[in-house]
């Protein structure tokens, strides 16, 4: 099966099992419609899709991974709401809609971000298949990866940038922090699926989440609205980017290294890490 294919299936996987979970009795509530509107707009499933192929090159327990997939995408869906609010980026478009707090007001969209974290902790705790000892080394790892160390101080840095400014050593710290995070989490989980030490894709995911911000910086510079799905505002926001700190030409060649060095981490799966390195050369062209 080619990357393309593979990787349809595994985000076509985890959309569905997310539908089956907003279809259930929260999806009633007003505030699960919220939660449902940015959860099922389709992004592009990069986290769930690692933590499904990190799993799958150690031969791992795929029904856990996907447990960990969705609980890691509600993580990720709920700081993208919370990201767009005014109060952070103020953005009026994300995954090819109006903005969360747009169509819901702030209160509801402040709280479907809430929802998301905290349905997050009770799928990972409550759904099946369940296995305690792996459940609570995932929780640890998402919780972790997304916690005051990681994704929300890496926010709390993005924010305080916009007025102070950043030098290269902060924007690094920034961007390791409020997307890195999240993705070496996501390898975390598929290795704690598969039975495997945490740390066991930390070299591979560790570039591919500098490498994933790089890009993402550029695109808001290269990309327009309509192609990316959201707003870009970096500039008008006085962001502190790779863009911004090194130019385009540096943030580019910089995006390459970081890539090199994710693929060069992947040598020891050999035929294995197939996938993962087909996912790093996806990541380095992607237009959205
Ligand atoms: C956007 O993440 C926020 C960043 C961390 C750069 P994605 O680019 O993965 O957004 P979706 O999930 O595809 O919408
Ligand atoms: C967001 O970074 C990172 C998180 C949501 C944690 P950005 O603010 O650059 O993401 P986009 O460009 O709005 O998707
Ligand atoms: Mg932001
Ligand atoms: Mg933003
Ligand atoms: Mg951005």
């Amino acid at each position: 099966m080619d990357f393309d294919e593979k990787y349809r299936r595994y985000a076509q996987t985890v959309n569905a099992a997310l539908e089956k979970i907003m279809a259930g009795e929260a999806g009633a509530e007003a505030v699960g419609r919220a939660m449902a509107y940015s959860l099922l707009a389709g992004g592009k499933r990069v986290r769930p899709v690692i933590v499904l192929a990190c799993c799958e090159a150690l031969s791992g327990d795929m029904e856990l991974a996907l447990k960990y997939a969705c609980a890691i995408e509600m993580v990720h869906t709920y700081s993208l709401i919370h990201d767009d609010l005014p109060c952070m980026d103020n953005d009026a478009l994300r995954r090819g809609r109006p903005t969360n707090h747009v169509v819901h007001g702030e209160a509801l969209a402040l709280l479907a971000g809430d929802g998301l974290l905290n349905l997050a902790a009770e799928y990972i705790s409550g759904a099946a298949p369940r296995d305690a000892e792996k459940d609570i080394r995932a929780v640890s790892r998402l919780f972790g990866g997304s916690g005051v160390l990681g994704m929300i101080g890496g926010q709390a840095d993005d924010i305080y940038a916009e007025a102070h400014g950043a030098d290269k050593e902060l924007v690094e710290r920034i961007h390791h922090r409020k997307t890195g995070a999240l993705i070496r989490a996501a390898g975390e989980l598929g290795a704690i699926a598969a039975g495997a030490g945490p740390d066991a894709f930390d070299g591979y995911t560790t570039h591919l989440g500098l490498a994933f911000q790089i890009r993402d910086d550029i695109l808001d510079v290269e990309g327009s609205a309509e192609q990316l799905g959201k707003s870009n505002s970096d500039a008008a926001n006085n962001k502190a980017t790779f863009v911004s700190v090194y130019g385009l030409d540096e943030a580019k060649r910089r995006l390459e290294r970081e890539t090199a060095a994710a693929l060069a981490a992947l040598e020891p799966l050999g035929e294995g890490g197939r996938f993962l390195r087909g996912l790093a050369g996806y990541l380095l062209s992607r237009s959205n």
